[in-house]
């Protein structure tokens, strides 16, 4: 089988669908070549000295691993000469990243979650790396926050990457998801799996069941009618999945079809959920909604809501799209 490279997958795709001009191919180029930096880091485990507590804290107030400031600076470092960017933003930085003066100013702003999933770093379970492109808007000089706040749909392209038994990349720009998979030996990104549409069909179901009693109504009516299973209102057994690393419960999605959860509770009204839209919900919706699927905050389409600040956290319902659907009709009756 003739393999396709990452580099000839964005060529070839620019000459088909005019979506990937050479900045946005160098950025895609630069943000894969910085993931291959972190799986390697990932890789080694006790032997690199990247495991625990880096005993600081991010801006939401949790205690970052060493691993989520590693992975922060190597996405920083990689991004930052091309010229393609004007300006990043990470889960991990309290403010916004302008592209220092030393170096030319891109078009596109770039944001990420450089690790995903933390909690299972120390316990070698997958982890990830989860990225969202957006242009800077028409005349922009100097970035500030405000350049950021445009919705989801108005996303470039989207991607993550996963680290586990193989690591992969996913990506999207708008025309389909397309799957590669990280030679180890060569160093090189190699096309895997094409045009990627999650299963119609689902009986699994991904949801933080420790949460249950803090559920809002919709929530617990949907996943109640699931767990009666054959002889329930849904006349089928359902299976759940939980992996605690939002990349690798929506690759399995992508794959095998299914619906996440990280639903509002009545604990703080403050934060409505847990994962936050510029860095997760955005980028997974839009990978997922170009997958055929569909992604919702139980009411709207995540893609369409405004962003009101940088750090915002959103509930995210997302995969299948009936299963998304019936969840959000819900919380809309
Ligand atoms: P992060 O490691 O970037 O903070 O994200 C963790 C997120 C997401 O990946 C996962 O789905 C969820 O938190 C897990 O939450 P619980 O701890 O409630 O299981
Ligand atoms: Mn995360
Ligand atoms: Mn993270």
């Amino acid at each position: 089988m003739k393999r396709v490279s990452l580099t000839q997958y964005l060529v070839e795709e620019q000459r088909l669908h005019n979506n990937i001009p050479a900045s946005l191919r160098l950025l895609i180029e630069v943000v894969a070549r910085a993931c291959k930096t972190i799986s390697h880091s990932v890789g080694k485990g006790a032997l690199g000295d990247i495991l625990g507590s880096a005993n600081t804290e991010n801006i939401q107030g949790e205690v970052q691993k060493k691993l989520d400031v590693i992975s922060n600076e190597i996405l920083l470092e990689a991004n930052e000469w091309g010229g393609h960017l004007a300006a990043m933003a990470s889960e991990e930085m309290e403010s916004i990243h302008p592209i220092p003066n030393r170096y030319p100013m891109g078009e596109y702003m770039l944001l990420f979650d450089p690790l995903d999933g933390s909690s299972n770093i120390d316990v070698n379970v997958s982890i990830g790396t989860i990225f969202s492109v957006l242009k800077a808007p028409e005349g922009m000089t100097a970035p500030t926050e405000a350049d950021f706040m445009q919705p989801g749909s108005q996303q470039v392209a989207a991607g993550y990457a996963v680290y586990g038994p193989q690591t992969m990349l996913v990506l999207t720009t708008g025309a389909g998801v397309n799957c590669f998979t990280l030679d180890r030996e060569m160093g090189s990104w190699v096309l895997t799996q094409k045009d990627l549409q999650i299963p119609e069909e689902t009986k699994e179901f991904a949801i933080n069941m420790s949460n249950q009693r803090h559920w809002y109504p919709p929530v617990t009516r949907y996943v109640d009618e699931m767990l009666a299973g054959k002889t329930g209102p849904r006349g089928k057994d359902f299976n759940m999945r939980w992996i605690a690393s939002m990349v690798a419960d929506v690759h399995r999605i992508l794959n095998r079809g299914g619906i996440f959860m990280y639903p509002a509770d009545l604990r703080d009204p403050s934060q409505p959920g847990k994962l936050r839209l510029m860095y997760e919900a955005n980028p997974m919706a839009f990978i997922v909604e170009q997958a055929g699927g569909a992604a919702t905050d139980g009411r709207q389409r995540i893609l369409d809501i405004a962003p009101q600040k940088l750090h915002q956290r959103v509930p995210v319902f997302l995969g299948s799209k009936s299963e998304v659907e019936r969840v959000t009709a819900y919380h809309q009756e």
